[in-house]
Parts: structure tokens; sequence; C-alpha cells
């Protein structure tokens, strides 16, 4: 499959819902950057919007292409659309792998819509992958050893390119899980939550209203209710 051309089609599939006025919740990653330059087209060419970004590189990249980008308000957002890392037939998720899921998370649940962007090697039967944790500084090797005791799974600290802990957008950490089918997406996320030093985690249940999933042939299908998919143009 061609990967980029399978994002590019589940990003730019998502445009179209997006309407005149809406405050929109701009995700993070390589399918949501396909999401944002289609969305800075349309405000080009009038649309007027205002978004609230999941992350720093997200903010930048909008802010170029012209679009409004704000702070999240208390009236929350009409729609949301990111990428995902792992999605599964009841719209389940695991995100995280660019550290952005906390961010991504208040705006998903702020969204009256969240619109899930992925790649068709993603769909999976059941969720699959590591789970990324965000954990404050403070304490965090103890807050490792008690997720990996309260979970049976092995975490370590993420680390960037030149070998240094990974900081989030937020100032945190980053502990992912071992690579792993997960059979109970909402208990391991309650073991995962029960950590103190635990700021948010990449598990996100029961949030989905509609994921888009894009083939490298440029065509797109919409799976909107557990394990109904819809196939839709090219
Ligand atoms: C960012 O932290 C992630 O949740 C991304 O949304 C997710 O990893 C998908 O990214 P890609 O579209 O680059 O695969």
């Amino acid at each position: 499959m061609d990967v980029d051309a399978a994002r590019r089609a589940a990003g730019e599939a998502a445009v179209p819902l997006v309407e005149d006025g809406m405050r929109v919740g701009l995700g993070t990653g390589s399918t949501a950057r396909w999401f944002i330059l289609g969305l800075a087209e349309r405000v080009r060419q009038g649309l007027t919007i205002r978004a609230v970004a999941t992350s720093l590189a997200s903010a930048s990249l909008a802010t170029e292409g012209g679009i409004l980008v704000e702070e999240l308000g208390a009236d929350g957002l009409d729609i949301a659309v990111d990428g995902a890392d792992s999605v599964d037939p009841a719209l389940r998720l695991i995100k995280g792998r660019g550290g952005a899921m906390l961010r991504e998370k208040i705006v998903a649940a702020s969204a009256a819509r969240y619109v899930v962007i992925v790649d068709a090697g993603k769909y999976m039967p059941s969720l699959c992958g590591r789970v990324p944790v965000e954990v404050i500084p403070f304490g965090s090797a103890r807050t490792l050893r008690t997720l990996a005791e309260r979970t049976s799974m092995a975490f370590a600290f993420r680390t960037g390119p030149d070998g240094r802990p990974f900081i989030t957008d937020n100032g945190n950490l980053v502990a992912d899980s071992e690579d792993r089918a997960l059979h109970d997406p909402s208990a391991l996320a309650e073991m995962i939550r029960s950590v103190p030093g635990v700021a948010g985690d990449g598990l996100f249940v029961g949030m989905t209203d509609l994921v888009l999933i894009g083939h490298g042939d440029g065509s797109v299908e919409q799976l909107t209710a557990p394990g109904d998919t819809v196939a839709s143009g090219g």
C-alpha cells in the first residue's frame, strides 16, 4: 500500500465536513497534516473558521496556511479531526505516537463531532501497539514502576533521536507500554488512570463518531458504527 497516498486520501476526505463558521480541532501527525493543508486551501477560497491545534507543530502549519488558531474556549468545538495509530471496529483508538495525546484528548472531548483519519493499515480487529502514557516529571521513576505493576505490562520512557528524554508540549515525559494486542482497552485505561503522576494516556474509548479509512488507490471507507463500513469515492 502507498501509505502516504492513503493518509492523504483520508485527510482530504475530512475537509468537506467542515462548514462555514465552525470551530475546528486540528489533530497532529502526518495524516492530520493533509487535513490541515486541505482546510487551509478552503480558507484561502473564503471559508471562515476558527481552529484549536493539538500541538505546537499543527498550530504552526495551520497559521502558515492562513488558518486562525486560538486557545480552546469554554464553549468547545463543532468538529475535531485527528489521526490515530490503531483503530478497532468499536471505534476505539490508540493515539500518541507523536506524543500529543493529552491535548488531542482534551480537543476530542470538546468536539461535538470527533472524526478520525487513518490509512487502512491501522484498522485492526483489536487494538494493537504501544500505549503511550504522559507522566509528570516529579517522581517519574516511581510512576513508571507503578504503571508496570498495575497493568502487568512493561513500560519504558520514550527518548528522542538524540537519546534524550522525549518531552511533550506540556513539559512532561512519555512512557510507552510494550507492543501488544489489547483485549480489554477500557480495563487497561482504568488501571493506567489510577496511577498518580499520570497526566494522560493514548487510549481513546467511546469518543469517536466517524472513522475515515484511506487506501493507497485514493478510495476512502467510512466507519460509523461497530463493524459497519461504507465505501465512498476516491
Ligand atoms: C500524535 O500524538 C498522534 O496521536 C497522531 O495523531 C497519531 O500518531 C497518528 O499520526 P500519523 O498520522 O502520523 O500516523
